[in-house]
């Protein structure tokens, strides 16, 4: 299964965060690659250093369009749009098939139309208003079982060690 990610609608410089954090996620929980709109440049260069330190070759893209990117997915990828408004996890969960590809929209303020009418699925965790990076760790987790936590993060710099208590992390030689 390949999990891409689209961010909406920052509100420019309160949401650069909450933006990274769900970048963040993204990487974190499985996501190959994540699109975004009007961002601060320093995400993309904080999401690099993490690729570095911790591995793996987690993309961002900054895009001008989003429903460009919806279209140009809508082929070969289910669309989650992530809402409130939607159909509540526990209903859709059962009818999503875990072997398809998944393009997961997230929003930031009011989402046009046009991305609900799109979506394959319109999916609320739970239909009371909470934030785009904890709707986006439960379906990405939902989608996966866990299985992304087994994960290898490819050529990391350090690799923790999971430990019952302190922090152990190995230090690898720098990657070219
Ligand atoms: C601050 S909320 C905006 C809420 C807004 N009233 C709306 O259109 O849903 C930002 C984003 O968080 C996500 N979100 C918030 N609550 C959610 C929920 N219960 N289920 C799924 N996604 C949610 C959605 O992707 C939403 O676009």
């Amino acid at each position: 299964m390949k999990i891409e990610v689209l961010r909406i609608g920052q509100r420019l410089v309160r949401d650069d965060r909450v933006t990274t954090h769900v970048a963040l996620v993204s990487r974190a929980f499985g996501a190959s690659k994540i699109y975004m709109t009007e961002v601060n440049p320093d995400i993309k260069d904080t999401l690099k250093k993490i690729n570095e330190t911790w591995g793996g070759d987690f993309e961002v893209e900054f895009i001008e369009k989003p429903n460009a990117v919806l279209k140009s997915k809508k082929q070969d990828f289910k669309i989650i749009h992530l809402t409130m408004y939607g159909e509540n996890i526990n209903q859709i969960e059962s009818k999503i098939n875990k072997n398809d590809d998944y393009l997961i929209i997230v929003g930031a303020e009011k989402v046009p139309r046009e991305i609900y009418e799109n979506a394959d699925y319109n999916i609320a965790v739970g239909n009371q208003p909470h934030s785009e990076i904890s709707a986006l760790a439960v379906v990405l987790d939902r989608l996966q079982d866990g299985n992304q936590f087994k994960n290898k993060f490819k050529n990391p710099n350090r690799e923790i060690v999971p430990s019952k208590n302190g922090k152990n992390v190995t230090v690898h030689k720098k990657r070219a």
